[in-house]
């Protein structure tokens, strides 16, 4: 694929794809990583004297025009504190005040076009509305990362019209991921959370042909665990995807894969921050508790595997690390990953970014990866969208 830094694009009309699908609470941004991701490739294109016309998408509304929870006022706003210049944001995403708006660019100045969304055609991959977006400009420039699983009319119906070009962001992400698919320095060690196996049964699956270690914590531990052959008490598991985790543990073994579950866990009988916890070995769960975090002995068998570790991956929270009685686990394996500077070291997905922020390790790790969705979709092997379109144009 081309990159941003082939285009000619002093003084041209450059549409900017970017992915600032980022929480907003009260008006107010509240985790900027992506957006101060993309700032490389915005602060090219000003430097190069672009006229830069940036178009994203926030939330899922309706396509109905219009929508004050989705607009993308505070993202502007943000973004132009991050440039320290005026970001100008449009009323509508197509029509003459936008027109306008656009031909009143001036070469290094940054125009926004409002949520992509409020139209229903962006989702549609319509292609008369990719034309019209097209058309604003004479460079696409895809910086898109995140949204890169999906073929919606700015991601691939534009390409048809445009010479198209990867920001760096989107290059990062892809040589990034590809070197630790394919290339990855030995052992590489993948560490998986959250709250369902069925989320990521198939990056289990193609993880397990990559990797030397694979630690699983979260509630998805659960499911896996009930396939062991272990009780599990009241914690979340999903009843209908014990035969498929048992197909991983096979496959591990097969693959001669260290496929880690918890030895203890923090159980309580409540998600709450009062609720009263305690600490069991994995075969001794309370049919009438559930499991909250991986417990201290599992955190420093991971720890140790993290530590030898010469590539590690961590997707998903080891607990509800939200709750400070839940957090330990998620924290203590933040803190390993952290600390382990010999390894390259790749954090993905919102809950983990948001982890590894909230301890304060984010400096210390080599690359947090704006992708959720998109990552674990490459993970999986499967071919995106808005990445072969890039290849092909
Ligand atoms: C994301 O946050 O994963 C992307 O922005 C895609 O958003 P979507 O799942 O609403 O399409």
């Amino acid at each position: 694929m081309k990159l941003v830094n082939e285009a000619q694009v002093e003084g041209k009309r450059v549409i900017l794809r970017v992915d600032f699908n980022v929480p907003v609470q009260d008006g107010k941004v509240t985790d900027d990583t992506r957006i101060r991701s993309v700032l490389p490739t915005i602060r090219y294109l000003i430097d190069n004297r672009a006229r830069i016309i940036v178009i994203a998408h926030q939330g899922r509304p309706k396509g109905q025009g219009y929508e004050r929870a989705y607009t993308l006022t505070p993202i502007a706003y943000t973004l132009g504190k991050m440039l320290k210049k005026k970001v100008r944001l449009t009323h509508d995403v197509l029509g003459m005040q936008t027109t306008a708006d656009v031909e009143a660019l001036l070469p290094g100045e940054v125009l926004m076009l409002e949520n992509l969304r409020f139209d229903a055609r962006e989702k549609q991959n319509d292609p008369e509305f990719a034309r019209e977006l097209a058309s604003l400009a004479e460079v696409y420039v895809d910086d898109a990362f995140a949204a890169a699983h999906r073929a919606h009319a700015s991601i691939t119906g534009i390409t048809e019209f445009l010479p198209s070009y990867a920001g760096f962001l989107l290059y990062r992400e892809l040589e990034t991921f590809h070197r630790m698919l394919d290339r990855s320095e030995r052992p590489f060690a993948a560490i998986l959370g959250g709250s369902k196996v069925s989320d990521k049964i198939q990056v289990i699956d193609s993880l397990l042909d990559k990797v030397d270690f694979l630690l699983i914590g979260g509630a998805m531990c659960f499911t896996l665990l009930a396939a062991a052959g272990h009780p599990v008490g009241a914690s979340l598991m999903e009843a209908d995807w014990v035969g498929r985790a048992a197909e991983m543990l096979k496959k591990a073994a097969d693959c001669g894969v260290e496929l880690m579950l918890p030895s203890d866990v923090v159980v309580a009988d409540k998600i709450s921050k009062d609720a009263e916890t305690a600490i069991c070995a994995i075969d001794a769960i309370p049919h009438d508790m559930m499991g909250l975090d991986i417990g201290p002995a599992t955190f420093e068998r991971y720890a140790e595997v993290i530590k030898q570790s010469r590539t590690v991956f961590w997707n998903g929270p080891m607990g509800v690390f939200e709750l400070e009685p839940f957090s330990q686990g998620t924290r203590q394996v933040a803190m390993a990953v952290a600390m382990n500077q010999k390894a390259t070291t790749i954090i993905g997905g919102g809950d983990s970014i948001a982890a590894i922020n909230k301890f304060g390790y984010n400096d210390l790790v080599s690359f947090i990866s704006t992708g959720g969705g998109a990552a674990l979709e490459l993970l999986e092997g499967k071919t995106l969208p808005g990445i072969s379109v890039l290849e092909e144009s």
